[in-house]
């Protein structure tokens, strides 16, 4: 098969919890945005030396410590630019120096390839997921057959409700997911299609019935590696 895409995307899985590291490598410059810079570094840094790609950019899907503890070191030996929503940065409140704050819906330019940051609060208030072609970056929003937790601080379950609705109907159904973690049973990731048709925080209509499944019943029910869920089980499951 060819590659007719002006990237590829590089993914290593890092650190005691199954993260999901990002290169996203645009080919005509050689130049790539590393999303979530954490856990071992020098295997990022390596991985974009071997492969000869300076990183320009950093992209961060949200604050927490297991998506962000490498940003420091990867600063000390790039002069990349870091990016990530205004409302994450206002509840990180990390002394950064000199960030690019977006908004929903702005796009980043890397060499050819065009990158929209989507905000999809829920996980947290400025959680941010990367749209690239016909690729979603999500970090701790979607994972495969399941979603991010909401009972951590500020997030918001209702507002995880919404912005899996606005994924679920805004973006094509060939829409390949690139989760912040590897919770997959098999590959680790899917298509947007086999999310809507398995992944139980998909199935809700109502946001009162997620909210119930995400913050009451769905952690006693179900354990990593998370696999499919129709939509009968998933509404049976919160009776
Ligand atoms: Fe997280």
């Amino acid at each position: 098969m060819t590659n007719t895409a002006p990237y590829s995307i590089h993914a290593l899985e890092l650190g005691p919890m199954e993260n999901f590291i990002y290169l996203l490598h645009d080919h005509a410059s050689n130049t790539a945005a590393l999303v979530d810079p954490a856990w071992e570094v020098d295997k990022i840094l390596q991985l974009a030396q071997q492969k000869n790609i300076k990183i320009t950019d950093i992209l961060l899907t949200h604050s927490h410590h297991d998506h962000v503890n490498g940003l420091e070191q990867v600063l000390d030996k790039t002069d990349a630019q870091v990016h990530l929503i205004k409302e994450e940065a206002k509840f990180w409140g990390a002394n950064l120096s000199k960030p690019t704050l977006h908004h929903g819906g702005d796009t980043l330019k890397l060499g050819d390839s065009k990158i929209k940051i989507l905000h999809t609060p829920g996980h947290t208030p400025g959680s941010a997921c990367f749209y690239i072609g016909n690729d979603l970056i999500a970090g701790d929003t979607l994972f495969v057959f399941g979603c991010g937790r909401c009972d951590l601080a500020c997030g918001d379950p209702e507002q995880m409700f919404h912005t899996l609705n606005r994924i679920k109907t805004e973006l094509p159904a060939t829409t390949i997911l690139h989760p912040g973690h590897n919770y997959a049973p098999q590959a680790p990731t899917s298509t947007l299609h086999e999310q809507c048709e398995g992944n139980p925080f998909l199935h809700f209509d109502q946001a009162d019935d997620f909210k119930k499944y995400r913050m009451q019943v769905h952690d006693k029910i179900r354990d990593t590696p998370y696999y499919a869920v129709s939509r009968k089980t998933a509404l049976a499951a919160l009776q």
